[in-house]
């Protein structure tokens, strides 16, 4: 069961954690400002807090995970700070864990993002504020998993069932870990991971009822029929953590080999240069569910900085 206090792993979610982090989030939905049509109700309960967003530069860029905690904490009503370890007293020699301590005096929660996997667990060790993973290195990607999870229960209703064809780079993508290590609480669930020789899903992160389709990426469309999932997963091939695989689609034609009901998901972003994974012309099929799942980050965010900074007790007083 999730303590609260910071949010590291996917691990320690149980499936009442992500149920109450589900149920918080539909109440976020009308405030978080993703129906742009709707006018928004505003909320403050984190008035006067503050969030640092401590994303190492270098090679751990964000548009999403980022844009999304910095917009859910805005909406709900504090502010953000952005710390670079370049232009920090880290410059100078000051380690991890003093870095840590002052932030804490400076701000009211940090969420992390870097290279090395290790880096998040020496924060919340060291900080006196709440610490939530906002990517480690190829390890472990927690809040995009409960954004996943949250968009499949809009789309099915439910995740217990699911058959789920992960695609891509299972070695390396940390999305994939935690959503694999995620699943454990759900019934029934089923996860192909079709991926080229030399990808697949490290052990650790490999649950029961995870089957592994060593194939030649040109077959993807065959080995999806074969499949028939309820979703599939495209992930992005990790070029940055050296990864250099056969490039593979999904397409129109790679559509129509999927039931009707199918949805497609990948946390996006997919990469124009080398890719894309997904075509664009999937964008215009129903079953595409990739920015609607990416439009989830800001309430889900926000349900999670309220369950770690207690504001949903504020939130239910307000209402009640
Ligand atoms: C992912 C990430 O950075 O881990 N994107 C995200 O956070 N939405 C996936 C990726 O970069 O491939």
């Amino acid at each position: 069961m999730w303590d609260r206090k910071h949010l590291l792993d996917i691990e320690c979610f149980s499936r009442g954690d992500f149920e109450g982090i589900f149920f918080m989030a539909d109440g976020m939905v009308p405030i978080s400002g993703i129906d742009k049509k709707k006018d928004r109700k505003r909320i403050y309960v984190a008035n006067g807090d503050i969030m640092t967003v401590w994303f190492e530069p270098e090679y751990e860029n964000s548009t999403r995970t980022s844009g999304s905690f910095e917009g859910a904490m805005m909406r709900l009503g504090g502010s953000c700070k952005k710390f670079n370890e370049k232009e920090s007293s880290m410059s100078k020699g000051e380690s991890v864990e003093d870095t840590a301590r002052i932030l804490s005096q400076h701000t009211d929660l940090i969420v992390d993002r870097h290279t090395d996997p290790k880096h998040v667990y020496r924060l919340a060790k060291a900080a006196t504020v709440p610490v939530v993973n906002g990517g480690n290195g190829s390890y472990q990607h927690p809040t995009q998993t409960i954004q996943d999870f949250y968009t499949i229960r809009k789309r099915r209703g439910r995740v217990d069932g699911a058959t789920i064809a992960i695609i891509g780079d299972m070695k390396n993508g940390r999305v994939v870990h935690s959503l694999c290590s995620g699943l454990l609480p759900f019934e029934n669930v089923k996860v192909a991971g079709v991926h080229q020789e030399g990808y697949g899903l490290p052990k650790e992160f490999r649950p029961k009822f995870y089957e592994s389709r060593q194939i030649d990426m040109s077959r993807l469309d065959k080995e999806l029929a074969d499949i028939n999932p309820d979703i599939v997963y495209v992930t992005r091939p990790q070029t940055e953590r050296g990864s250099a695989m056969q490039p593979y689609c999904v397409n129109a034609n790679t559509m129509k080999c999927l039931r009707p009901d199918a949805m497609v998901m990948h946390a996006l972003p997919r990469d124009s240069k080398s890719g894309p994974e997904i075509a664009y012309e999937v964008d215009a099929d129903p079953r595409a569910a990739y920015f609607e799942q990416a439009a989830y980050g800001v309430p889900v965010r926000m349900a999670i900085i309220s369950a770690i900074m207690d504001y949903d007790g504020k939130i239910r007083r307000a209402s009640s």
